[in-house]
């Protein structure tokens, strides 16, 4: 069964993939027991006839028990200028989160999705104790899914003529987009990108989700995709590699925080590490993502 934290924008999202493609049973926990049941009924319809699975809503957190994975997709309010507006809060949040997953699923393997998603990864793992490859944040991925957008838009090519589009670090303004490992059509990022349009690529891959808000109020299909497949790739033991925030100990020269790193995952959670090889600048640039994460924890 997955559980899904928070039946919002993003954990409805999350949960229609899931059962539209019979995956596995769906529980959604919200807040507001009703949204939940709502939108359980509403996503009940997309059952097709020879699924065997189910969704339901509570705001019962002894219903998780029987948990393989639980989705923390939860929110106490919508940030405005920036992620970490709303950190105490959020921080509080999933300390109470965690403690009701320790209770009733702790063998589960937990997805976080709710920003500052760095800070909650690492708060989530530490608060719970549980092993760091059975906690993994989800956003890195999503930022690497809007470098390769953004580069088929400038090019004006498809998306599949971008390969190894990677953004790792913070979930924020820290992240870095790595420029070394794209190829675009097949030739190195590097050769073809200057260094002044990389620096305007960076800055509008951090603000994507401001500029996405002047439009639609949230996102919430690209990191609800991305959510999936890791969901998908533990469910069907079917190796994934991308790109999570993960508690670190010692990769990449980094300790005491979680941040977004490629990796590697299977049923097990985060199979492995992938150390990739980075330039100067990425590095450099890396090592002040972490210590911006590492930062914002001073504060609690
Ligand atoms: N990782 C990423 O790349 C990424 C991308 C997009 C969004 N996000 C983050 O994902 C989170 C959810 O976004 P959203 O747009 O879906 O927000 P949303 O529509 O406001 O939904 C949040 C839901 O969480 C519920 N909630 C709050 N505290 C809870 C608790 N303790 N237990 C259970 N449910 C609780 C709220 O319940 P009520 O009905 O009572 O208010 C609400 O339904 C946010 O933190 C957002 O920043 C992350």
């Amino acid at each position: 069964m997955i559980s899904i934290i928070g039946s919002g924008r993003v954990g409805a999202s999350i949960a229609f993939l899931c059962i539209s493609n019979s995956l596995d049973d769906v529980l959604l926990v919200n807040r507001t027991k009703s949204k939940a049941i709502g939108e359980a009924l509403d996503i009940s319809n997309a059952i097709s006839e020879n699924s065997n699975v189910s969704i339901h809503g509570t705001d019962d957190f002894s219903k998780i028990s029987d948990s393989d994975i639980v989705v923390i997709a939860a929110s106490t309010g919508i940030y405005l200028k920036n992620r970490t507006e709303m950190m105490d809060a959020q921080v509080r949040m999933i300390k109470e989160i965690a403690n009701q997953i320790k209770k009733y699923c702790p063998l589960a393997i937990i997805l976080v999705v709710s920003n500052p998603l760095d800070v909650l990864t690492f708060v989530f793992q530490k608060e719970t104790q549980l092993s760091r490859n059975k906690v993994i944040g989800i956003a890195s991925s999503l930022d690497s899914s809007r470098f390769r957008y953004l580069l088929s838009e400038k090019f004006k090519i498809k998306q599949s003529q971008i390969t190894n589009a990677l953004v790792m670090g913070e979930h924020g303004d820290s992240m870095v987009p790595i420029f070394s490992r794209v190829k675009i059509n097949e030739k190195n990022a590097l050769e073809i990108i200057n260094e002044i349009e990389r620096k305007v690529i960076s800055t509008e891959i951090q603000n994507y989700w401001k500029s996405l808000r002047l439009f639609k109020s949230r996102s919430q299909f690209g990191i609800a995709k991305n959510t999936f497949d890791v969901i998908r790739s533990i469910i069907k033991n079917d190796e994934l590699v991308t790109s999570a925030s993960i508690v670190l100990n010692g990769e990449y020269g980094e300790k005491d925080v979680s941040m977004g790193i490629p990796v590697k995952i299977n049923k097990n959670g985060v199979k492995e590490i992938i150390e990739i090889k980075l330039n100067e600048s990425e590095s450099k640039l890396l090592k002040i993502s972490a210590q911006t994460i590492r930062d914002y924890m001073k504060s609690f």
